[in-house]
């Protein structure tokens, strides 16, 4: 981030700090509603799935997922499952998981480096890139070419740190241009996201929209009250700072101890040590930097059920030593992000699904004080429209 915006935005932050006021986008001073069926409503979904999940790009994994050739994570979140893989190239390709024998799942678990990949059925081979490189008794099926097309590919793109797919077999190895991520790519260019590693993964399997999910992290109103007795005090209550580029909302969440930089000089002033930064990578995947870690929430919804969804964390550190206290500081690190997002916001979430499907209320109201919500649900209305 330039550090003429830092110094503008901390400046900001001070001077509503002291007064006690919410920063306010001027154009979204009025707030806004939303149609509370947005979440409930079978029909909604269905647009959603189209619109959203089938046809944009989605991030699906970083370049710290992927470090070297060979590389892969496995997705499992849409209709065909995937292998993200690093080729021998350094191109990271996204791949159905799928063997072109018979259908078997090739790479089974999570995550991991390997030269090669043997189907566990019948041993059908693949490199990192998809091509089938090996079958047994391959006299037994002589129009199967070896080296040969093997796993199908889908369109796939690795930008800005972020791995994104189209998750659609039809479109093939098309080309996908690179989301046009605008300030948020400055920004991450700054977090050095290939500097860090995959720690840990979490799957949430969550009784709510799976918007409410990512409404989680677009507003600090809910601070001083839901989370007062754990995160909640280290943060200026209602007060942050949004923006939007296209479908991508940028909203900073102020620790009380961005005061201490009034004593540094202001061209020196970084704001990561002091805020939570939060970027939707637009639709449905929440990147969060953190002081020395960076979160990514993955959310899709569970089928044709708008009250359900899946919620997959990925917790990545920085590459480093890991000594006895880092595993520690980092376990603890841990417990505290699931245990607050758990207990907490999620639990709050499932309150607010059973009211939004109850038919008790017709609309969800965002305030002047939560712009980020206004601007990602707008967002949504444009890419559904
Ligand atoms: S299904 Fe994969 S080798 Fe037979
Ligand atoms: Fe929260």
């Amino acid at each position: 981030m330039k550090n003429e915006l830092i110094q503008t935005i901390v400046r900001t932050w001070l001077a509503h700090a002291e007064s006690k006021t919410p920063w306010i986008d001027p154009a979204l001073a009025s707030g806004a509603e939303f149609a509370a069926s947005d979440y409930a409503d079978p029909a909604h979904l269905v647009l959603e799935q189209e619109r959203l999940f089938a046809r944009l790009p989605q991030a699906v994994a970083l370049t710290a997922d992927v470090p070297d050739a060979g590389s892969y994570v496995t997705r499992d979140q849409f209709d065909v499952p995937l292998i993200i893989s690093r080729g021998s190239d350094g191109v990271v390709r996204a791949l159905a998981n799928v063997c072109a024998h018979r259908g078997g799942q090739v790479v089974e678990s999570d995550r991991g480096c390997a030269r090669r990949h043997a189907c566990a059925y019948h041993a059908w081979t693949y490199d990192p890139a998809g091509t089938l490189v090996g079958v047994p008794d391959h006299g037994s099926f002589p129009s199967v070419q070896v080296p040969g097309p093997g796993l199908k590919p889908v369109p796939c793109v690795e930008s800005d740190g972020v791995i994104w797919v189209v998750p659609d077999v039809a479109a093939g190895g098309a080309d996908l241009a690179a989301p046009d991520l605008g300030v948020t790519a400055t920004d991450f260019a700054h977090f050095d996201i290939g500097g860090h590693e995959h720690w840990r993964s979490y799957r949430f399997d969550l009784a709510m929209n799976w918007k409410l999910v990512v409404d989680t992290f677009l507003e600090p109103y809910h601070f001083a009250s839901l989370h007062r007795n754990t995160v909640g005090p280290i943060f200026f209550p209602n007060l942050c700072y949004a923006d939007r580029h296209g479908p991508f909302v940028r909203h900073l969440i102020p620790r009380r101890s961005v005061a201490e930089l009034a004593d540094q000089p202001p061209e020196t002033w970084d704001i990561v040590p002091h805020t939570a930064l939060v970027y939707v990578l637009f639709p449905a995947t929440v990147f969060v930097m953190q002081i020395d870690h960076i979160e990514v929430w993955r959310v899709w919804p569970q089928g044709d059920d708008p009250g359900r969804c899946w919620c997959d964390l990925d917790f990545y550190i920085p590459i480093g030593p890991r000594t006895e206290s880092s595993e520690r500081h980092w376990e603890n690190n841990w417990r505290l992000t699931i245990d607050t997002v758990e207990h907490e916001d999620f639990r709050a979430m499932a309150g607010v699904q059973r009211g939004v499907a109850s038919g008790a209320i017709d609309a969800v109201r965002f305030g002047a004080n939560e712009p980020a919500l206004i601007m990602y649900h707008e967002a949504l209305s444009a890419a559904l429209a």
